[in-house]
């Protein structure tokens, strides 16, 4: 696709996600060869800096095995020769260029910045490639999208333009940000990242479903009782705090990367594995999904415990009277043949008990069931930490006795794949964007129709100042989440038996 050689300009280069995701996972994609044979790296930002400060802030979480790069006071520590070539190699590819985000000035010395290096590296007019991404703040997306295109878009070869979100606050904001980028490139030069579909285990959803007979049969309103999405951090938003008061936990991480989860498990299966297949069904899930209601929400935020500050005591935070939640437990409902009646209950919170992203298929009780008391099978796949699957099943007590036991088909990923390693999900995302892969990247339509599953709630909940319920720093959430889950008909008996072996 990207014939000849690419320049990636990475939009915001002196930021946290750049700094922190971008060019670690640029780096690891140039150590493993996938990047093209002639790519050049330009980051751009207002700040002014030169060569060795640009490399020092860019180097700050490259790892190369396992172990940090530092790169202090034009040094590299530690002092390993292997390393050190891999990374030099790397940072001979990059350079920077400052220049501001609402003037074309800036943006004009990119474009001769870029095709002075094209020029001198002999390509033809026809594979002077650009690929922009953009890990910027949301308030200058669109002025930066039109300085890029006006002053930098390549006429005669591949653009593309990759932003993440917030794409907005609600349907409309979300629309207008559409329409406006829409007005500069097209859908198909438009990758707009949801990390989460870049995730290992979010990338198996399809093939667990569609490649396996036993899941395929068994997917659906007859055998699944209730769907549990779950994420949990076991920080809070400390010093995050003037960006998460405006967004809350919904925004945050519920109405995208949940959603992507959800949409992923719910969908039918796409006519193929191309992208535009795999998004026509996403967004007719998307579609069969009601307006959330407010009495399918529980909302909370978090309090002091100990040392451990509460929300309203971050110094971030400006408004100290904030309702803003930091925990949702929100339930769907599918109307669609499939899956009617069935909850999807998506969980999302800050500063809980511990850090994990879990899916959790329960299945039905087993009618006429033979055996007393056996707990219901689950299908449970962990996305992180320690990826995994695992299925909850009973079995006969081995030995002379006849009783059951809920047991495990465990599938731990570093037991099983322990030589292969998982990429971090912008690795594999940015490789997905080279290649032209649209499959995990989220659509207009997609967009817009997530939206609108929220936004009556979203606008009910910023509107009637709703209270969130107080949970304390490092519990589980609300005291009332347990009471929530269980009215959707959640059997928690036999769940506490497991405990899973993790290992990182
Ligand atoms: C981001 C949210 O999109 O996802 C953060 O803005 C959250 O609040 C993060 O911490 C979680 O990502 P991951 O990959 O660490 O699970």
């Amino acid at each position: 696709q990207l014939d000849g050689g690419v320049t990636i300009v990475v939009l915001g280069a002196s930021g946290d996600l750049a700094k922190k995701k971008t060019y670690p996972a640029l780096f690891k994609l140039f150590k493993n060869g996938f990047l093209p044979e002639k790519t050049h790296i330009v980051g751009y930002a207002r700040t002014k800096m030169n060569h060795d400060e640009y490399i020092q802030r860019i180097s700050q979480y490259i790892k190369v095995n396992g172990a940090k790069a530092l790169y202090k006071t034009l040094q590299w520590v530690p002092d390993n020769q292997a390393m050190k070539k891999q990374l030099e190699d790397f940072l001979a590819i990059t350079s920077y260029q400052s220049g501001q985000y609402d003037q074309d000035e800036g943006f004009q010395n990119l474009d001769a910045y870029i095709s002075k290096f094209e020029t001198d590296s002999g390509f033809k007019d026809s594979s002077k490639h650009r690929i922009f991404y953009m890990a910027l703040p949301p308030s200058v997306f669109v002025p930066v999208a039109k300085g890029l295109k006006k002053n930098a878009y390549s006429a005669n070869s591949i653009n593309r333009l990759v932003v993440e979100k917030p794409f907005g606050m609600d349907s409309e904001s979300s629309n207008n940000l559409a329409r406006e980028l829409g007005a500069l490139f097209r859908e198909e030069e438009i990758y707009r990242i949801d990390h989460y579909l870049g995730k290992e285990m979010v990338k198996n959803l399809m093939t667990i479903r569609f490649a396996n007979v036993f899941f395929g049969q068994i997917w659906d309103r007859r055998n699944i009782d209730n769907v549990q999405i779950t994420f949990k951090e076991p920080f809070g938003t400390e010093g995050r705090g003037g960006y998460f008061d405006e967004f809350g936990i919904i925004r945050d991480v519920i109405q995208n990367h949940l959603l992507q989860v959800l949409s992923l498990i719910a969908m039918e299966r796409p006519i193929s594995t191309d992208a535009e297949a795999i998004r026509d069904e996403k967004v007719k899930v998307l579609k069969c999904i009601s307006p959330i209601e407010l009495e399918d929400a529980l909302l909370g935020q978090y309090v002091g415990d100990g040392d451990k500050p509460g929300y309203l005591e971050d110094d971030s935070l400006k408004n100290k009277e904030s309702v803003t939640p930091t925990f949702a437990a929100l339930t769907m409902f599918i109307d669609n043949e499939r899956w009617e009646g069935v909850p999807f209950i998506l969980k999302a919170g800050k500063a809980l008990d511990q850090a994990k992203v879990e899916i959790r298929i329960q299945f039905r009780n087993v009618s006429g069931n033979l055996f007393k008391d056996t707990p219901r099978n689950e299908l449970v796949l962990r996305v992180q930490p320690s990826e995994a699957v695992y299925v909850k099943m009973n079995n006969k007590h081995p030995g002379l006795s006849f009783q059951t036991i809920q047991s495990e088909l465990d599938l731990t990923y570093n037991r099983r794949y322990s030589e292969m390693s998982i990429p971090d999900a912008y690795e594999a995302l940015i490789l997905d964007v080279l290649r032209g892969d649209h499959s995990n990247f989220v659509r207009d339509d997609e967009l817009d129709a997530a939206w609108k599953i929220f936004t009556p709630l979203l606008h009910k909940i910023d509107n009637e100042k709703v209270q969130p319920k107080p949970y304390k720093y490092g519990s589980r959430g609300p005291e009332e989440l347990d009471d929530f889950i269980r009215k959707y008909g959640y059997d928690r008996t036999g769940s506490q038996s497991y405990v899973w072996p993790i290992q990182s």
